[in-house]
């Protein structure tokens, strides 16, 4: 359903001002609904319908706000500050107020964040309840084992109550280390997100992680052109995909 809302509030909403500030730029005629100046802040906007411009530029409705963000180790993916700077920080030129990351990477954690103020949109994503696909890559101790394959496979004791849910995991590179220990490079595709997932499960079989980094989430990709802190709007067509992502049971699994 089309939203109708006040001018001052359209204004405030896509933070092209504050309310009051919104006020003053309307009485002042810099505000036009298509294509006339508009002095009136209680006039009635349809999203969709009505052109809204402000000192020439048009001003596109937006009920809520997506973007992608590349998080860089350092940041926490949470609004507070208890722990070091949060990723809102490198939000600055976003629009939307009360933009949230959806889920968490830890601090050291780097890569793909999702940024919104759909609040509905956000919790059924990170709801236990909808398995949405989060793929990892992470630079881990030790040989590339089969073996950890099948465990993974079947779903590792991460010392709770229950195991983790089957996860995807494949070997991509392995360095033999010259007289230190190997290392290597891994994917693995999780449908859960408990508190420090990936280094538990890699903790389950004998290895730590050194280097983590998210990839994918559900139909989302870390796009390689944004760099570390750099974030983009999602388009139109990924929201949508993204509204449809874990009911369906992912990309790699179904159920
Ligand atoms: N799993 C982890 O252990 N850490 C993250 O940041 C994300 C998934």
């Amino acid at each position: 359903m089309a939203v109708m809302l006040r001018l001052d509030k359209f204004l405030s909403d896509m933070e092209v001002a504050g309310r009051a500030q919104a006020k003053k730029l309307i009485r002042q005629g810099a505000v036009e609904v298509n294509g006339e100046v508009c002095r009136l802040p209680e006039r009635k906007i349809q999203e969709g319908t009505d052109c809204v411009r402000v000192q020439g530029q048009e001003i596109a409705y937006q009920k809520f706000s997506y973007y992608l963000l590349h998080k860089p180790a350092g940041y926490v993916s949470s609004t507070k500050e208890t722990d070091g700077p949060s990723v809102l920080r490198l939000m600055e030129g976003a629009y939307g107020r009360g933009l949230f990351p959806v889920g968490r990477l830890d601090k050291d954690t780097e890569g793909l964040l999702l940024m919104t103020n759909d609040g509905e949109l956000g919790h059924r994503l990170t709801s236990p309840r909808h398995h949405v696909d989060k793929t990892y890559w992470a630079v881990v101790t030790g040989r590339a084992l089969e073996e950890d394959i099948h465990l993974f496979e079947e779903g590792v004791d991460i010392q709770e109550k229950r195991p983790a849910m089957p996860a995807a995991l494949h070997f991509l590179e392995e360095r033999p280390g010259d007289g230190r220990e190997a290392v290597c490079l891994a994917e693995v595709t999780v449908r859960e997100g408990r508190y420090h997932q990936v280094k538990r499960m890699f903790a389950a079989v004998g290895r730590q992680v050194l280097y983590l980094k998210r990839v994918a989430m559900g139909p989302l990709s870390l796009d390689p052109s944004l760099g570390r802190g750099a974030y983009r709007p999602l388009t139109e067509e990924e929201v949508q995909q993204l509204k449809g992502a874990g009911r369906d049971g992912g990309k790699l699994f179904t159920d």
